[in-house]
């Protein structure tokens, strides 16, 4: 396993490009199941989780070809509706490939995706919001076993799911008849999701509010489709020039997709600016501590809150973060303790007490945005060495995440273990 090294203390500068979203390519390609046709993707992010689901498309029959950034899925010769649990339980976001399946085969067996370092993640809201399609939904030997011809349905999500939203609108472009969802998630990937499905052919209204309506069709079609930027990537990079009270130009960013985020920064003290696609993130002096609570977009982005921890862990007073989206989302806390942190926590709630600085220490990465954070905590730690073990989960989300950082001055290399 690969470890990466940090001696930290140099202010980030200069400019990096930000890629496509991870959490916008998984369903984007899984919704390709629901095309007869080739479809083409163009900005996939080159990543381990991209590579996995597929792998899993592939198991299925899909043709894929991954050249650069651009992805070309041919479903034409698609015949297993099964995705294994060997290569569900490494990637939550394969369960993705539920609804489009139901929807266009009339039938599917994709293993249930069990629980993670963050939760227990179960998928109820998806389970019976395809049961109100008319879905006949079994659970057998750690799969679900789905099968019906979908009718459209008035849908309540009892909470704003991102991947049960995503599950819903897939197997409802083929149901017969309209479907409502409401309460349904919010964030930039689901309108993304929407925008492509449009593309294909799909009846798809009100993506990106609460109530999205979709009137099902006989067919979709082929499509071609760039993804939208990763809105968690700019926000990792902009909290780590903050946090080397750097000076950071992100090209290639969606500013619109951030709003929460950017507002916090600009309370704690960090100069945020965006013109275009281009943002610009300065911290000439230290930062004030802030309070933040995640929410469902357009709240606090929970995929940035443990990385915003690692950046509060030097602010100037106490911070207090509450993550209402995840029951076990601290998996970051006792590694940033280790560097010298003052952090309690209690429940879903943890207060950061500013200390002068971060000492750089051995650390291990737990998921995907808890190595970011570490990341972020070794670039700011001006005393020792900071060495992450573990970033296979990194990899999982950020592309060759030590060049881009050494690229804007940081002091880091990958080394085996
Ligand atoms: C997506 O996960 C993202 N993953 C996550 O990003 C992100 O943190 C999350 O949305 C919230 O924004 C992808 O898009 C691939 P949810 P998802 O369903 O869809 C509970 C990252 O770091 N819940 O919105 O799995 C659930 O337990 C990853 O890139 C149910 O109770 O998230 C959680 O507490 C991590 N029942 C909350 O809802 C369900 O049926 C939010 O989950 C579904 C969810």
């Amino acid at each position: 396993m690969d470890k990466i090294l940090i001696r930290g203390g140099n202010p980030l500068s200069g400019s990096v490009h930000v890629h496509g979203a991870k959490n916008s390519a998984l369903p984007l390609m899984a919704a390709s199941l629901l095309a007869e046709e080739p479809c083409i993707l163009h900005n996939v992010p080159c990543l381990h989780d991209i590579f996995t689901m597929d792998k899993i498309l592939t198991e299925m029959g899909m043709a894929n070809d991954f050249t650069g950034r651009t992805m070309t899925l041919d479903p034409a010769s698609v015949k297993s509706e099964t995705a294994p649990y060997e290569l569900v339980r490494k990637m939550r976001a394969s369960f993705f490939v539920l609804g489009p399946l139901l929807g266009r085969f009339g039938e599917a067996k994709v293993s249930l995706p069990g629980g993670c370092a963050i939760g227990a993640r179960p998928v109820d809201i998806h389970l019976k919001g395809l049961e109100a399609l008319g879905a006949e939904i079994r659970i057998e030997e750690g799969y679900v076993v789905a099968k019906g011809k979908l009718t459209g349905a008035k849908v309540a999500l009892e909470f704003a799911s991102v991947g049960a939203t995503e599950n819903l609108v897939m197997a409802a472009c083929r149901a017969q008849g309209v479907t409502h969802l409401s309460n349904a998630a919010r964030e930039p990937e689901i309108v993304d999701l929407a925008r492509y499905l449009n593309a294909m052919g799909a009846r798809i209204s009100g993506a990106g509010t609460e109530h999205i309506t979709i009137e099902g069709v006989d067919a979709l079609h082929g499509a071609e489709h760039e993804v939208i930027p990763d809105r968690i990537e700019t926000g990792t990079f902009i909290l780590a020039a903050v946090a080397t009270k750097g000076d950071v130009t992100i090209q290639d960013a969606s500013f619109e997709h951030l709003p929460v985020f950017t507002d916090i920064l600009a309370e704690m003290g960090a100069d945020i600016t965006t013109t275009g696609t281009t943002i610009r993130a300065r911290a000439a002096n230290g930062i004030k501590a802030v309070d933040v609570k995640t929410e469902p977009f357009p709240g606090f982005p929970t995929d940035l809150q443990a990385q915003t921890m690692a950046l509060l862990c030097t602010a100037e007073g106490a911070s207090v973060i509450k993550e209402s989206v995840f029951e076990n989302r601290f998996m970051q806390v006792a590694e940033l303790t280790r560097m010298g942190a003052d952090i309690e926590v209690d429940g879903n709630t943890a207060v950061i007490r500013g200390v002068g600085d971060l000492v750089g220490a051995p650390v291990m990465a737990s998921d995907l945005r808890a190595s970011a954070a570490l990341i972020i905590a070794g670039l700011a730690a001006a005393k020792g060495e900071t060495a992450v073990s573990r970033v296979y989960h990194i990899d999982r989300g950020y592309e060759r995440i030590e060049e881009r950082l050494a690229g804007l001055g940081a002091d880091i290399r990958r080394v085996r273990e």
